[in-house]
């Protein structure tokens, strides 16, 4: 919007007048605010919170306001990202005491009048600011038993699968890896059982292969064993997390506990385990 003029000295007070409200009615327009956000800040486990205050306007997420922090007012802030699309699920953080994705937070989601906090993930060790250090979640992958497809079904080679059985993993192939379900999850946050419980999603991980009409493998054992799906007790606050807003409990986890008492608890099962061995499927 253009500036009203002043037309003259007798005028000009309130012509001032008359812009200031204007320009305040665009800004409220299209949502304009100043905003304080309390960012972590600190090395190693330690820190404390410091506030800034920056321009936002509605169409602003988390991460553009962070940026903008960064750019002005505070040049050594940590801050992990890289697509800024909601896919390389390397922005993950706690919004507001919440566990989201940094890129995919609204501020006009956010409560108004109120600072934005952001502090970094709890289950894993800090390093800087906003920056935690996820690798431990790299090391528990190479740990679950790969894809073992059964032998070609036609003497071309290929398989013959229904299509609900293809569909039923897909949902588990939207993960991105934000790890914002293991940030929640109290057994890894609260419990530090990092060594025993691999997390929910690890679990989504183990399901998409286990539930994979081609896989032969036996994974009940690890499951049950060295994997601590036992630790879950089904409070579904991963579930709540999930940017790619996959069923973790109810399509991954149960179906593998499932597995795992039908496999290990059930008497007849085995019996039948102990003449034809492991292998289940
Ligand atoms: S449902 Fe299980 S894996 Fe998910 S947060 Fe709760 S205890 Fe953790
Ligand atoms: S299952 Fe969901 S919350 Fe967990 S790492 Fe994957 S995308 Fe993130
Ligand atoms: S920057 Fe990639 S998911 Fe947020």
């Amino acid at each position: 919007m253009t500036a009203p003029q002043p037309s003259g000295p007798d005028t000009h007070g309130v012509a001032v007048d008359a812009y200031t409200a204007a320009q305040a009615a665009q800004d409220a327009a299209v949502g304009h605010e100043t905003r304080t956000f309390k960012l972590w800040r600190g090395a190693d486990g330690k820190g404390d919170f410091q506030d800034f205050t920056t321009e936002t306007n509605d169409g602003m997420v988390v991460l553009d306001a962070i940026h903008q922090i960064q750019a002005e007012q505070c040049n050594d802030l940590a801050v992990r990202w890289n697509c800024k699309a909601g896919k390389c699920g390397s922005c993950s953080a706690e919004i507001n005491g919440k566990p989201k994705l940094m890129c995919m937070t609204r501020l006009d989601e956010l409560p108004a009048n109120e600072p934005v906090t952001v502090e970094p993930m709890r289950a894993f060790p800090h390093v800087r600011d906003l920056v935690t250090d996820v690798s431990w979640n790299f090391r528990v992958k190479p740990r679950i038993q790969k894809f073992t497809p059964r032998p070609p079904d036609a003497p071309d080679g290929t398989w013959r699968i229904q299509q609900a059985d293809v569909e039923r993993v897909q949902e588990f192939r939207k993960c991105i890896e934000c790890f914002l379900c293991q940030d929640v999850c109290h057994v890894l946050r609260d419990h530090h059982k990092h060594e025993e419980f691999i997390g929910p999603r690890f679990l989504v991980y183990a399901a998409a292969l286990e539930m994979h009409p081609l896989d032969v493998a036996e994974r009940t054992t690890a499951l049950k064993d060295d994997f601590g799906i036992g630790y879950c007790n089904i409070t579904k606050c991963c579930t709540k997390v999930c940017p790619e807003h996959i069923t973790i409990t109810d399509n991954a986890i149960i179906p593998l506990k499932e597995r795992v008492v039908d496999e290990h608890f059930d008497p007849l099962r085995a019996l039948v385990r102990l003449v034809r061995g492991p292998k289940r499927k």
